[in-house]
């Protein structure tokens, strides 16, 4: 395991002292989350523990009702479930409206998807996989072929498959969990797997064969907890592998991480990187809601991210300010808002 994070406990002591002792007012963390299991109560503890539940306190977050405009109670909200509850989607951006420091952003989380990772990757110095984005199979609802008179038909196959190259991965540009991920060898593969994809929007790309690969958790933009990871085991072994990578491959893949979320935005996300000829070269890095499940990471990672994402909840308890934007905005939109080049601020 490598371990490439700050001191948290300086970080915390620094924003301790940096508040104004007169204006202490109670702030409150909450977590909003849905089926999993041991992340939410190890996270409410743990806030509640280094903070004595007195200035800071942590909770399960309650909603009973939403009304526009109106704050939602809590100070900084960790989101572990909106990509599968528009509700939750709707509740975090009014609450971000009135000034909850929000994780992840879910403007931000809205507007992404996996293709648009990769078109940025290309402007950023980060290496990435050939990949295209394809239309789906099937008409999305309410479409007919009038709705398509942009699109030209067929598409030029030759230069695309030319382009990605064979064997190919095919996968949907939003999702996750290894659905829908197809690994292709030929044409022929590739029209039936296609055939089988229905609405999605899917992506082929080129296939990354790897000596290495790594698995990094990102955290507050600041913190990269790298974890070998062997995506050929069967899923509960793949946490169990050691790669002996030198320290400049681990140096190279923390740059990655860091530069990756700190164009994105995210808080805290999670990086795939296979490593090619000593080049990382980043496959998924859309994951705003990571697993976070003892069981599968390991103890050891657990523990870690259970740590790095108690410190920064209450860094941005300690840092919220009351009656403004209190949510992470990526270099991306910093460049877009300023008027300048990604590259001036890589
Ligand atoms: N371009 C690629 N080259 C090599 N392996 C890939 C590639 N794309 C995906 N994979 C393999 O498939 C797995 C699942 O794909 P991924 O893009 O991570 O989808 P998901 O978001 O569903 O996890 C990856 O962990 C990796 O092992
Ligand atoms: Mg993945």
């Amino acid at each position: 395991m490598f371990e490439t994070s700050r001191d948290f406990s300086t970080s915390v002591a620094a924003a301790t002292c940096a508040r104004n002792d007169s204006e202490k007012v109670m702030k409150k963390i909450g977590i909003l989350f849905g089926q999993e299991h041991s992340f939410p109560p190890a996270f409410v503890e743990r806030v509640n523990q280094k903070t004595g539940g007195k200035d800071i306190a942590a909770e399960f977050v309650r909603i009973d009702k939403v009304i526009q405009g109106e704050p939602c109670g809590y100070d900084v909200v960790i989101d572990r479930i909106s990509q599968d509850v528009p509700f939750y989607r709707a509740w975090l951006k009014n609450a971000a409206l009135t000034g909850t420091a929000v994780v992840n952003n879910p403007f931000w989380w809205s507007a992404d998807d996996k293709f648009f990772n990769n078109a940025l990757a290309t402007k950023i110095g980060v290496a990435v996989p050939r990949t295209v984005l394809l239309p789906s199979h099937q008409l999305p609802p309410d479409t007919n072929e009038k709705s398509f008179r942009n699109l030209g038909y067929p598409l030029d196959w030759e230069a695309i498959f030319n382009y990605v190259g064979w064997p190919a991965f095919f996968k949907p540009f939003i999702g996750g969990g290894w659905k829908n991920v197809y690994r292709l060898h030929n044409r022929e593969e590739f029209f039936r797997a296609y055939n089988d994809t229905g609405q999605l929007v899917m992506m082929l790309q080129e296939e990354i064969k790897f000596d290495m690969y790594f698995r990094c958790y990102s955290i507050d933009q600041r913190h990269v907890r790298i974890m070998p990871y062997e995506p050929r085991h069967p899923f509960h072994l793949r946490y169990q592998t050691e790669w002996h990578a030198p320290k400049e491959i681990l140096q190279k893949v923390e740059e990655g991480v860091l530069r990756l979320n700190q164009f994105l935005g995210y808080d805290l996300n999670t990086v795939e990187f296979a490593m090619r000829d000593s080049v990382p070269v980043a496959i998924d890095f859309c994951n705003p809601a990571p697993d976070c499940e003892a069981a599968w990471i390991g103890q050891a990672n657990f523990e870690w991210v259970v740590e790095a994402i108690s410190e920064m909840a209450i860094r941005k308890a300690r840092e919220h300010v009351p009656g403004r934007d209190n949510l992470s905005w990526g270099k991306f939109l910093q460049a877009a808002v300023t008027k300048c080049s990604l590259s001036d601020l890589a």
